[in-house]
This record gives C-alpha cells, structure tokens and sequence, in this order.
C-alpha cells in the first residue's frame, strides 16, 4: 500500500528521535541529563489542578470549536494587560500552538507555497509547512551575528510570486534571538510591502533577559490583516500537557478559513480549557521569579559552553535554548555515542542535534540545541559530561 508524499517528506523530531537510544540507556541503568527537549521542570502553578478538580459538570462536553468563552475571554483579558487590543473573534483556541499553526499552513498555502523562515527555526515547522504543501524558503543566520534575522533587504531577496508569508519565532527557539521594536518593525515592513502574512511566533514571550525587547506584533495596528500570532500556555505557565495554544489574527478572512479546521476537529479539549483559563490569574510575580531562575540557567550554560575549546555560541537573549557549533564531525552520530557507549559513573548527557533545525541541506551538522530546563546542579552536570564526551569522541575517532 503507498503512502503519502506528504508523509515522506517529513522527518522525526530531532528532540526525540533518539528516545530509543536514550530508553534503552535507561533501562541499562545509565542515568540521562536531558536537555533535547524544551519540557521544563518548573512546577506548573496550582491555580490549573484546583481549577479543574473544580469542574463540577456532569458531562465532559465538546467545547465550541472556537474555544470556551471562558478561556477566550481570557486570552482578551491577558493581550489587554500587555498593551493589545484582541476581540474574542480574533482568536481561535487550538491544541497547543503546535494545532494553531499546522491550521495556519493549512488555510494560507497551496501546493508549491513558500513560507519563508530564519534558519535554524523550530523544526516542527518542517512538518507543519510540509504537509500542507508549502515549501520552506530558509534565510541563513549564524552564531557570529547572535543569529539577526532583522534584515530587510536579504529578506526581501527571498520573496518571489510564490511567497505567502514570513514567519518569525520572537523569542526564538532555537537561538535565543529576540528582536528590538525596531527589528520587528523593519521586518513588518517588509511583510506589508509584499501584502504577506507575518506570522509571529511568540509562545517564549514571557522568557526574556534583557530590557527593550520582545514587543508583541499584535500591536502593528497598520497591519491587522497580515499579522497573526502563535501563543500557547505551554512554556509561559510550564504547562505543555495542557495541550493549550492559540492562533490569533484580525484578518477576518482568514480566521474564517481557520474555522473550518478548529470545526473539523470539533473542539479542543474541554477540561484543560478551565484549567489553563485559571493559570492567567498568576501574577506577574509568578513571572519574575521563572525569569529569574531561567537566567541563572541561560547564564551557566553560556559560561560553561563558551568554556569548552572549540565550542562556538551565542549568548541568548531569550527563550529557554542555545545553539553550540561543537568541534566534532557529526552531532547525530555523537549524540548516539553519548547515549551508547559514553558514561561517566554511570551518567550522561541528551541534546538535540541541530541539523533538523535547518532547511539547507548539510547545515547545522556539527551543531547541537541545548533546552536549559534543569535544576542548575543538574545543567552544571550535564555539561560537564559534554565536554567530556566532546574529547571522548574525538580521542575515539
Ligand atoms: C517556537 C515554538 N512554537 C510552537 C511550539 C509548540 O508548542 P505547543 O504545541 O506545546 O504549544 C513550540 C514547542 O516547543 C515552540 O518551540
């Protein structure tokens, strides 16, 4: 039996696939570090368990396809407190922002479409861009330039009868980049010029370590029909398994289009709704704090990493990630190293490598992403064992 094209051309995470490797080092007795997957360990606030223990309907129902008034009204609510104007109308709750983009793709391109996007991006967008026919047109970033991606003109160079969007990740997973007012605005600019849409990604919002940064695009009032913004509770209430997001936009014709989808699938899930409606009610000192230990991590990754010889970075601004260009050959092939035959008394480290995180073939090859998502004892460990199992690849070879 055949199977799609679609399908095919699609890959695995590169979070996850070496899960295998990492379940039968576990199973060996091996303990891991993992740092390949953006999941935090910080404590997702109480507010979401007592609300749902709190559901006191007799039916688990379908909720409107477009999301519960409640958690609507809340999104509303929260946009206002940062300063944007959002009618419910202009939003859509989705399964995560994983759902709120792949319904995105699916109601802006056709067959042979392009998106273009600053490579390294997240590379979920691969899958989500695929198999709604796009194409990914990557623009090229490096560690040397912090990864800018504000530039106009190289931008523009991209653009071709085809090109049906830019999409931005503001913080970025996975450089850490974020962008200045004047950035963003420099790229709007170019987006409205060309009539694209300017899709935002901006589910790291919260997490940013310095000052003047991370404006929100829902504040570009001239371009209210070519912007819409990704948003999730995952990462900003360290809730991924609430399964959360939501696509934002006041294009109205799109988000008719997007209704479609959201009425496919009928519904995102009912009880999580009540429970990440409650999670907005944490105050901002919630946010402080969680900025405050993700910058100590951010700080001990950048100190450590830029310690070991041969290792290029740069020192992200936001988000929870860093890119490291490693003095080895292949990072898939020393990530399975690091899984089957490295150890150090019995522990060892798990990263992403990077090549997934990348449109143009052979780039990103000897780069890994690191998630700082652990305690920072346990980041000081787990790098550690990087540089360790650097030379230890190396003396192998
Ligand atoms: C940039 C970016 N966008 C979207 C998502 C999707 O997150 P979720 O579906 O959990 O909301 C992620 C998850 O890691 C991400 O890093």
């Amino acid at each position: 039996m055949k199977l799609s094209k679609k399908s095919q051309l699609c890959t695995l995470s590169p979070m996850r696939k070496f899960t295998p490797y990492a379940m039968a080092a576990e199973a060996a007795g091996k303990k891991i570090y993992k740092l390949n997957i953006g999941q935090p360990d910080i404590e997702t606030p109480p507010e979401f368990f007592e609300a749902v223990r709190g559901f006191s309907q007799k039916v688990l129902a379908y909720a409107n396809s477009q999301g519960t008034e409640q958690m609507l009204q809340t999104v509303v609510d929260y946009y206002k407190r940062i300063g944007v104007e959002y009618d419910k109308k202009d939003i859509l709750i989705t399964t995560g922002g994983s759902e709120a983009l792949q319904i995105l793709f699916l109601s802006i391109l056709d067959e042979g479409s392009e998106v273009i996007i600053p490579e390294p991006f997240y590379s979920n967008y691969n899958t989500f861009i695929r198999a709604a026919g796009g194409v990914i047109r990557p623009m090229p970033t490096i560690a040397e330039e912090d990864y800018n991606y504000a530039k106009p003109k190289a931008l523009e160079a991209l653009i071709n009868e085809n090109t049906r969007a830019i999409a931005i990740i503001n913080p970025h997973n996975p450089t850490g980049n974020v962008l200045t007012e004047a950035e963003l605005r420099s790229i709007a600019d170019v987006a409205k010029k060309h009539d694209l849409y300017l899709i935002c990604d901006e589910v790291y919002r919260e997490f940013v370590y310095d000052a003047d940064r991370s404006p929100c695009a829902g504040s570009l009032r001239d371009m209210d029909d070519n912007v819409v913004v990704i948003d999730s509770v995952s990462k900003r209430f360290s809730a991924c398994g609430a399964r959360i997001g939501m696509l934002i936009s006041r294009n109205k014709a799109l988000m008719a289009e997007a209704l479609k989808f959201c009425q496919g699938r009928l519904c995102t899930t009912t009880l999580e709704q009540v429970g990440a409606s409650a999670l907005y009610s944490v105050g901002p000192e919630y946010f402080d704090k969680v900025r405050e230990e993700y910058r100590r991590r951010r700080d001990i990754c950048y100190r450590k990493l830029t310690a070991i010889p041969g290792v290029v970075c740069a020192k992200p601004m936001g988000a929870f990630y860093v890119m490291a260009k490693l003095p080895i050959d292949d990072a898939d092939e020393f990530m399975k190293f690091m899984l089957t035959e490295f150890e150090d008394h019995g522990e060892t480290v798990m990263c992403a490598p990077a090549a997934g995180f990348y449109a143009t073939p052979g780039r990103g090859r000897n780069e890994i992403r690191i998630a700082y998502v652990l305690k920072e004892k346990d980041l000081e460990r787990a790098l550690d064992l990087l540089a360790m199992g650097i030379e230890a690849y190396n003396k192998r070879k």
